[in-house]
């Protein structure tokens, strides 16, 4: 993806000037992008002068940013121990097989991210998938195509 430089250096000018600006920035830049591309945070990294190597560590730290690409919408699959009981494992099996991708990875035509969970908190409606911010309670094999659908007509997701 090519980055517009003024759009980053727009999303700077929000915040502060200072190094304890970096968790904020780097939200917002996933927030534009979905992700964070390389340029964006070799520009973080010149605008509040720390190490590039030390804006990476914070990025890949927190599992809440990613330095990949992500879908436009996120699929995430429960394996915590109660899901997984109640099949989460078979769930992720037909997710990977229609989506055609492994956990952690984007379809080619960028519309899901695939993810696994250990727990979501929400233990007694396993086995559990969530599509952005929408659970999905009891899923079963057969409902996961249908699920998946709904996103791709609907074309839900951030952007
Ligand atoms: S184990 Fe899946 S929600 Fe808790």
């Amino acid at each position: 993806m090519i980055i517009e430089v003024t759009k980053v250096e727009s999303l700077l000018q929000r915040h502060e000037r200072k190094k304890n600006s970096l968790l904020a920035v780097l939200q917002d830049i996933q927030d534009e992008y979905n992700y964070l591309p390389k340029e964006a945070l070799q520009i973080i990294s010149k605008h509040l002068e720390i190490p590039l190597i030390d804006v990476v560590g914070v990025a890949t730290f927190y599992r809440a940013f990613s330095l990949e690409p992500r879908g436009k919408h996120m699929c995430k699959v429960c394996l915590g121990t109660a899901c997984h009981i109640r099949g989460g494992p078979k769930i992720l099996d037909e997710v990977e097989k229609k989506l055609d991708v492994a956990p952690g990875q984007t379809t080619k035509d960028r519309q899901f991210t695939l993810e696994t969970v250990n727990c979501l908190g929400c233990c007694a409606i396993g086995p559990v998938m969530v599509v952005d911010e929408d659970y999905h309670a009891h899923v079963s094999t057969k409902q996961v195509d249908q699920i998946l659908k709904q996103y791709r007509k609907k074309g839900k997701g951030k952007k």
